[in-house]
């Protein structure tokens, strides 16, 4: 960040009176006004011109199109509220995959650029990667929560350039300081899921430390990033837990802390769950016609049950049918489902989202502090090799999180594979052991 810029001084001068005048004083006059400006102006000016490495993708595709440069213009800080950030570590959600070939641009493109007044109308090169960890360089003028040097973490907006890069900038609402106990790579598995699970589990499902004692959560898709999250996080705040997964999952999950767990390899997973007792919430991260309807049928009838499924159809919709049809009918879809599900048993219908959320990281960050949440780390990569990180992401069966190590920071993770992920086994029996 640091620039050092060529400052021409006065000492040069008498070598020019050697030769002629004339030809010498009016360049020579030119360079000392240049100079004297380079000393005034703020180094922000000058990152603009610096750049940074990044892997990036000029189109979309599949794996092929990543493609990783030492030339990318480095970010600067063009709010108030802007802080910038080297990024330490960096994760892969499932977002990214489905980015890398397009998903969500139609939209994205229009909370990027609302009135379509950028003069380069094209969101290339972009920049994947929705989780960051790293260290405060520099803050805009009316920041009041950071400084530099400050360690955070944060997740990423899908329509903010991401954390595959050595620098990005967010404001400072976006942030949270990391959890001390915690190295880099360890932080940057948490943003992105936490915020999820917090917008779903808080904001849709209604869910809150307070309320929690009494209530029965069911979990699909508890083995992956935001189930393993929202299995911790919940049974911090207090509630029962039950989790469908793949039978090899069973010790990892119930390791965080799952009282049930239903294995949906092993036959009808709807009929396993109708011996359970029925449920206040499913947060459901698996999806599909078949997932929604016997998940609803769980529920508690007329006792104000929820149903939030994160696998929703708008971003899937606003690029097949475009920006006002596709928001059209996923509008239709989503009041036609709530409707039909509250007239019928008295249960509500909720599509999760992603929200970007700094304080709520604050309450994540002491929670990890305390003890009450583990990162659950599946693979760490070196920034080197993040094609490989995306085909393992790709490969699905996720058991936590893929995690890329960015800044040159030795770290416990990337030590024990250097270059290879660490599989099952690594962060899980930490994570096994705390809860256990
Ligand atoms: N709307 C939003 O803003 C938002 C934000 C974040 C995530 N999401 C979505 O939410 C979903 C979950 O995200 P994630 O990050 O947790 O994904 P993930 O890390 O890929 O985890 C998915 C997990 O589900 C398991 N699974 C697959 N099929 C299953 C089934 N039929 N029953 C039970 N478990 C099953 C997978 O393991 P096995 O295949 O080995 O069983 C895997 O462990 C994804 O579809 C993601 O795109 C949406």
């Amino acid at each position: 960040m640091n620039q050092h810029y060529p400052v021409f001084t006065f000492s040069c001068l008498p070598l020019f009176f050697h030769f002629n005048i004339e030809v010498f004083v009016l360049p020579v006059s030119l360079l000392c006004v240049y100079a004297s400006i380079l000393t005034l102006v703020p180094s922000t000016f000058f990152s603009r011109f610096s750049f940074m490495s990044a892997w990036v993708i000029d189109q979309y595709g599949t794996n092929e199109v990543l493609r990783v440069s030492d030339e990318i213009m480095m970010p600067t800080i063009n709010l108030a509220s802007e802080v910038l950030i080297k990024v330490e570590a960096a994760s892969l959600n499932p977002l990214d995959i489905s980015m890398r070939g397009g998903y969500g641009a139609t939209l994205l493109k229009l909370r990027r650029d609302p009135m379509s007044v950028m003069q380069n109308d094209t969101e290339f090169p972009l920049i994947l990667g929705r989780d960051v960890s790293g260290v405060v360089v520099e803050c805009g003028s009316q920041v009041t929560h950071f400084a530099p040097g400050d360690e955070v973490w944060a997740a990423v907006p899908p329509w903010k350039q991401g954390s595959l890069a050595e620098y990005l900038t967010l404001t400072e609402y976006e942030v949270s300081h990391k959890p001390k106990s915690l190295s880099h790579t360890e932080a940057a598995s948490v943003p992105y899921v936490a915020t999820t699970a917090l917008s779903a589990l808080v904001n849709a499902a209604g869910l809150c430390s307070d309320n929690c004692s009494d209530k029965r959560v069911l979990i699909t898709g508890g083995s992956g990033g935001v189930g393993t999250f929202s299995i911790q996080l919940l049974k911090a705040w207090g509630a029962h837990v039950t989790v469908t997964c793949a039978g090899n999952a069973e010790g990892l999950v119930r390791g965080l802390g799952a009282d049930e767990v239903v294995d949906y390899t092993a036959g009808d997973v709807a009929a396993q769950l109708e011996a359970t007792e029925k449920y206040d919430v499913v947060l459901d991260n698996v999806g599909g016609v078949d997932t929604e309807r016997w998940a609803l049928g769980l529920l508690r009838p007329w006792s104000g049950a929820k149903y939030v499924t994160l696998v929703s159809p708008l971003l899937h919709s606003t690029d097949a049918a475009g920006l006002v049809e596709g928001l059209g009918r996923s509008g239709c879809s989503l009041h036609s489902k709530a409707l039909q599900n509250l007239l019928s048993r008295g249960v509500f219908y909720r599509w999760g989202f992603y929200a970007p959320d700094g304080p709520a990281l604050d309450e994540v960050s002491a929670l990890v502090d305390a003890g009450k949440l583990l990162p659950v780390v599946q693979a760490c990569f070196p920034f080197s090799q993040v094609p490989q990180a995306f085909q393992r992401v790709e490969q699905g069966h996720a058991r936590g999180k893929t995690v890329i190590s960015v800044g040159g920071q030795r770290d416990p993770l990337s030590e024990q594979e250097e270059g290879c992920p660490v599989e099952d086994g690594g962060r899980h029996a930490r994570a096994q052991t705390a809860h256990s």
